[in-house]
């Protein structure tokens, strides 16, 4: 098997005045490509952060991380936003669209930053949304859009672009258990057909049977 992320005795400590919290406590893990594994822990127990380290969105106290057998752990920050878009789609916890932009918009804008041409970029954004069950929704804005809805555009946005890495906060979170399964079985199918890989924070116990792979963490910690 292909490892696709490997992360060694990562940590993450965050300073607040004089309050320190460790948020992630020294977690070693390997994910394999074509996986798709869950993340599973209580409110507060590092999830975002850790995925946020992965990602390369936040930089760890200490440890390493590697992607594709490339250490990114000590980068300079200039690099990092093009390893993020080398390597990551990302659903984020709270979706992040940009408001202004419709529905369609969103899903082709890393697109566009890849450089893709805009008749290909258009293409492949509408298939996305058709996928996600939006194809009537494509020239909504996202505040005209349900919470699902607007879930599934995020969706579609981090998948436009074929990404090695899929990171996905709660990406389940408001959609109902058919729309819930539905996305699982999108990554699935993706996963495979891409030989990448999708990492997902979750409390959805209805998805856990789609999941080759569970981490437990709390206090920061992998439970073994
Ligand atoms: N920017 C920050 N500054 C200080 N402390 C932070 C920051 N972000 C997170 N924390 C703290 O780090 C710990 C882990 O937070 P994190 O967001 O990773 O948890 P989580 O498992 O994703 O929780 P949830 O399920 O509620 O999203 C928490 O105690 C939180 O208060
Ligand atoms: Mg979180």
């Amino acid at each position: 098997m292909e490892t696709a992320i490997e992360v060694e005795n990562l940590r993450k400590v965050y300073k607040e005045g004089r309050v320190e919290v460790v948020a992630v406590d020294s977690i070693s893990l390997s994910i394999y490509k074509r996986e798709v594994v869950g993340i599973l822990g209580p409110s507060g127990s590092g999830k975002t952060t850790l995925l946020s380290m992965m990602g390369c969105i936040l930089r760890p106290t200490g440890g390493n991380i590697r992607i594709h057998g490339e250490d990114v752990s000590n980068l300079s920050e200039h690099i990092l936003p093009y390893i993020r878009r080398k390597y990551f789609g990302f659903i984020f916890q709270g979706f992040n669209l940009m408001p202004p932009l419709t529905a369609l918009e969103n899903v082709k804008l890393p697109l566009k930053f890849k450089g893709v041409p805009e008749n290909d970029a258009e293409k492949e954004s509408s298939h996305l949304l058709r996928r996600v069950g939006l194809n009537e929704r494509v020239n909504f804005l996202p505040r005209d859009l349900s919470g699902g809805e607007k879930q599934r555009v995020a969706i579609a946005r981090a998948l436009a672009g074929d990404p090695p890495i899929i990171l996905a906060d709660e990406p389940t979170g408001n959609l109902d258990h058919k729309s819930g399964s539905h996305v699982v079985g999108l990554l699935r199918e993706l996963v495979t057909t891409n030989n990448s890989c999708a990492i997902i924070v979750t409390h959805d116990s209805r998805i856990f049977h789609s999941l080759d792979r569970v981490f437990h963490i709390e206090d920061g910690r992998l439970k073994t």
